[in-house]
């Protein structure tokens, strides 16, 4: 066996121990839809404990890329591990938020009913619904403010309260992983506060959590970590070394107002 040999076996060795370790690992995602890609060979694992901004352009594949890892879009290649195993085994550890636009808010559901939905994998089909519950159900939506709604219709509250609302659906979950995607479209400053603080107490925990994110000038004050993607994978890793002007031309293609960003730390 040839050094190099020796070298390629380390690395493999290496990646995998970080793939087993890591509440979210993708290897070589490729998503085509119509014959284009929308992702292509997306290798990413992701920290514990910590906040990971995906960011990218309109249609860089930030959405197919979550919707992948969690099997609601089949990959033509590729796989996720969570928490160093397939989905099916680690169901009960992640709770997703999907891109608002994606809900359909005509569901005749109470925001309560929305809330318990997040209890039921771990209540079980025969399961009942106890007082315990109930308080449970409660306890989350005055997490993010919004417990005096618990018997409007979801269809009946703004943008911004049913963003609180599906957040409080994934505290129900208790899961050690979050993902969400775009939290904070579309919401008030005061509804941006609330959920970010909410996802920083999650932190706080020792969760991780993962968000779509489109306000760059935020990236650095609400996150730790980056996934800048287009398509491909642009960069990756802490926001001091990934979060580059370079790897947001890149990815933007120089379509981007950097005013915003003149914080960011310039890469050699
Ligand atoms: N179900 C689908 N069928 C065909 N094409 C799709 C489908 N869903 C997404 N696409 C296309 O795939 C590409 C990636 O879409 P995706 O929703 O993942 O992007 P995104 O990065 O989340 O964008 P945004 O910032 O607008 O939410 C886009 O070009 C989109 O038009
Ligand atoms: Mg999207």
């Amino acid at each position: 066996m040839t050094p190099a040999h020796l070298l390629e076996i380390e690395t493999q060795a290496k990646a995998e121990a970080a793939a087993a370790d890591s509440p979210l690992a993708i290897r070589g995602m490729t998503v085509f839809y119509d014959q284009k890609p929308a992702v292509f060979s997306v290798d990413a694992t992701f920290q514990p404990g910590r906040m990971t901004a995906i960011i990218g352009p309109n249609g860089a594949g930030k959405s197919t890329l979550l919707k992948a890892a969690l099997g609601i879009v089949t990959p033509l290649a590729g796989k996720a591990t969570i928490f160093g195993a397939p989905l099916s085994e680690r169901r009960d550890r992640l709770a997703y938020v999907p891109q608002r636009a994606s809900v359909d808010w005509d569901f005749p559901a109470r925001v309560a009913d929305v809330v318990a939905m997040g209890l039921y994998p771990k209540l079980g089909l025969l399961g009942r619904f106890t007082g315990a519950h109930r308080a449970k159900v409660k306890h989350c939506l005055a997490r993010v403010g919004m417990e005096d709604f618990a018997h409007r219709q979801i269809g009946q509250l703004s943008g911004g309260q049913q963003q609180r609302v599906f957040l409080a659906r994934a505290l129900a979950q208790e899961a050690d992983l979050y993902l969400l995607d775009e939290p904070f479209a579309g919401v008030d400053a005061a509804t941006e506060r609330a959920i970010i603080d909410v996802l920083k107490e999650l932190k706080s925990e020792g969760k991780t959590v993962i968000a779509v994110h489109h306000d760059l000038s935020t990236v650095p004050e609400y996150f730790d970590d980056v996934l800048i993607l287009n398509v491909r994978k642009v960069s990756e890793g802490s926001v001091a070394e990934a979060f580059t002007h370079e790897a947001l031309d890149a990815a933007y293609g120089g379509r981007l107002d950097l005013a915003g960003t003149a914080a960011l730390p310039v890469s050699a």
